[in-house]
């Protein structure tokens, strides 16, 4: 991805990863709720009763870091969330993200 910047469908022109030029925002819902994830924030949280209190009209955009080292920008966040007490993947979060809006609105 970092080398060609973009990601194709094998046989197909269908992108599926591309890297996006900043600011990060522009590309987001207008009006949407940016929740950023780190394990150094203040604020923790149990992702199932977070995700539970926000209006299903409202869009969420979460935040992951995917790289090794480092902290994800929180400039344009609206909240700082810890999910965990313990460093997490990126992948791992993303499945903790998942699960938890599975449950909120009843998908099995
Ligand atoms: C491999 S970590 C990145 C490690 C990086 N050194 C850091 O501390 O952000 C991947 C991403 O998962 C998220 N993450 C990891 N553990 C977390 C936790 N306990 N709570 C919330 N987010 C977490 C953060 O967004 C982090 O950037």
């Amino acid at each position: 991805l970092l080398q060609k910047l973009s990601i194709t469908a094998v046989g197909r022109r269908e992108k599926l990863l591309n890297v996006i030029k900043n600011p990060v925002t522009q590309y987001l819902p207008v009006g949407s709720r940016k929740i950023g994830l780190s394990y150094s924030a203040d604020k923790s949280v149990k992702l199932n009763d977070y995700v539970a209190e926000f209006s299903d009209d409202e869009a969420l955009v979460f935040v992951v870091g995917a790289m090794a080292h480092g902290k994800i920008d929180s400039a344009y966040t609206d909240d700082q969330i810890q999910i965990s007490s313990y460093p997490l993947s990126a992948a791992w979060c993303l499945g903790k993200i998942c699960t938890a809006l599975e449950q909120k609105w009843d998908i099995q």
